[in-house]
């Protein structure tokens, strides 16, 4: 699992933001995950916790209906409304989070300086070691298995996330 050093992670809250193509899909419920775990642990208060899209074809819009059923299955709600990456987001984060290659390259191009580049880090990192995924597939094109493939990987990675920081 990727280590988090502690220049990286300011002191105070932890301030996350999840990164995909729609923010229908994967980071919506990335933040959904996140926030349940955080507020199971009682530690809501700590943690700073948003998605967007580096695309813009469903900003304002709830997350995608399948992700929404498949994430209520297991007790997490997706509330979220679809909104773009802006530059301002490489300021009020500390951590940016990106499911796939593709979103890691956007977000390098559209990082306004080699600090907040230091920022972008991959959702992979964060899977248990032997996982045999390496980024977070887009299920939009897939059926139910696609979506729960997503929720199964993004559970494992923010569950070792939040571990990692909450030692911080
Ligand atoms: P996401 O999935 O990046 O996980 O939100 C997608 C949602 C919509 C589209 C692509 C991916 N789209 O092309 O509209």
């Amino acid at each position: 699992m990727r280590y988090i050093s502690n220049d990286m992670m300011k002191k105070g809250k932890h301030k996350v933001l999840f990164v995909c193509l729609g923010n229908i899909c994967r980071s919506p419920a990335a933040e959904g995950i996140m926030r349940d775990i955080t507020s199971r642990a009682g530690a809501d208060s700590e943690w700073e916790i948003d998605s967007a899209g580096t695309g813009r074809y469903h900003i304002g819009e709830l997350p995608d209906r399948r992700m929404r059923v498949h994430a209520r299955e297991r007790g997490i709600d997706l509330t979220h409304h679809c909104r773009q990456v802006c530059s301002s987001d490489f300021e009020d984060f500390d951590l940016i989070i990106g499911m796939d290659e593709s979103n890691l390259r956007d977000l390098h191009r559209m990082a306004p300086s080699p600090e907040a580049e230091k920022k972008i880090v991959a959702m992979a990192s964060f899977f248990n070691p032997g996982n045999r995924y390496d980024y977070v597939p887009d299920p939009y094109y897939e059926g139910s298995e696609g979506f729960e493939l997503v929720l199964d990987l993004l559970q494992e990675g923010c569950a070792n996330l939040f571990d990692s920081l909450n030692k911080q």
